[in-house]
């Protein structure tokens, strides 16, 4: 069995560290920074997850100094310290599509992951600037998850699907959404395979939708008031910092993942939310 690490107790971290029973994992609770060298020599992993970091785009805004550290000097840190142990570990380090500010490409495509990173928030900038310090280290032994709009059947606050139910309004754009189901297929693949799983992976539900739609759908099980549209312009006028759209492509996750459809998961994700919230 190999042993895996993983770095990050939030909402994708705890579902790895449950559903990814395959491997001998190894949570680390604490900050990243304090995972020093003899502590990695000790544990020895074959593999590294970092699912930390600092996700609040207005805290980061207000935070900014702690925002950089945790999101772009620690991971950056960390890996000098993963190669400093002497010892062939894969890393795989947790970014975001919200390092572009789309929907679309000025040219109306999905976002690649070929495309320079267009961020729009002191968060995205974090990310963004954490996957170029990484690869400009090694480009060859790391991979770059970027996920957008994380959701899955947990009563966690962070997940997109129980956000949805709050807010009255809700925009009608056409984003990108990332099930944990497929986050999880996606890091078995990078850490089993023997070749091609370095780099930078989109991660996403196959098809688009939007907050609107995804908002009725829940209206539609009971889990919320229909929502009201709200126009891009009306949102970004008060929404500080400014919500991105991001919908992403990725040819050779789309072939290798082969990601099932975002409302086949979403009917099945909302299903098992309904069952959750009657339970607790
Ligand atoms: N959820 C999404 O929609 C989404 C989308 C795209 C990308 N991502 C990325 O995926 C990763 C995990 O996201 P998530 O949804 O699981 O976020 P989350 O629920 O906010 O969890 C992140 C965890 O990292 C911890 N953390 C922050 N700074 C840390 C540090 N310096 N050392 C150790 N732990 C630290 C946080 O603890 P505190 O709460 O105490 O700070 C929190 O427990 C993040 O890198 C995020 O940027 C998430």
């Amino acid at each position: 069995m190999k042993k895996l690490l993983l770095i990050g107790c939030g909402q994708i971290g705890s579902a790895l560290a449950r559903d990814l029973t395959e491997f001998e994992v190894h949570v680390w609770p604490h900050d990243i920074d304090d995972l020093t060298l003899d502590a990695l020599r000790e544990i020895a992993p074959d593999a590294i997850v970092n699912a930390a970091g600092k996700t609040d785009l207005a805290w980061c805004e207000a935070n900014a100094r702690e925002a950089v550290r945790s999101n772009l000097e620690a991971p950056v840190r960390l890996y000098e310290r993963i190669l400093n142990a002497d010892r062939p570990t894969r890393f795989i380090h947790f970014s975001s599509g919200c390092v572009w500010d789309g929907p679309y490409t000025k040219d109306g495509q999905p976002f690649t992951p070929d495309i320079p990173p267009t961020p729009s928030s002191l968060y995205s900038w974090t990310k963004a600037a954490a996957d170029a310090m990484l690869f400009g280290i090694d480009p060859k032994h790391i991979a770059i998850l970027r996920p957008r709009q994380v959701y899955s059947e947990n009563q966690h606050p962070r997940n997109s699907l129980v956000k949805l139910q709050k807010y009255p309004k809700l925009i009608d754009t056409p984003n990108s959404l990332s099930s944990i189901a497929v986050i999880e297929k996606t890091v078995r693949y990078v850490l089993g395979s023997e070749h091609d799983w370095s780099g930078i992976w989109n991660v996403y539900d196959r098809d688009i939708t939007t907050p609107f739609k995804i908002g009725e759908m829940l209206a539609a099980e009971g889990l919320r008031e229909k929502p009201q549209r709200i126009s891009k312009a009306e949102l970004d006028a008060f929404h500080k910092p400014k919500r991105v759209d991001t919908v992403l492509f990725d040819e050779r996750f789309e072939q290798t993942i082969q990601p099932e459809d975002v409302h086949a998961q979403l009917t099945r994700a909302i299903a098992e939310l309904i069952k959750t919230s009657q339970i607790s």
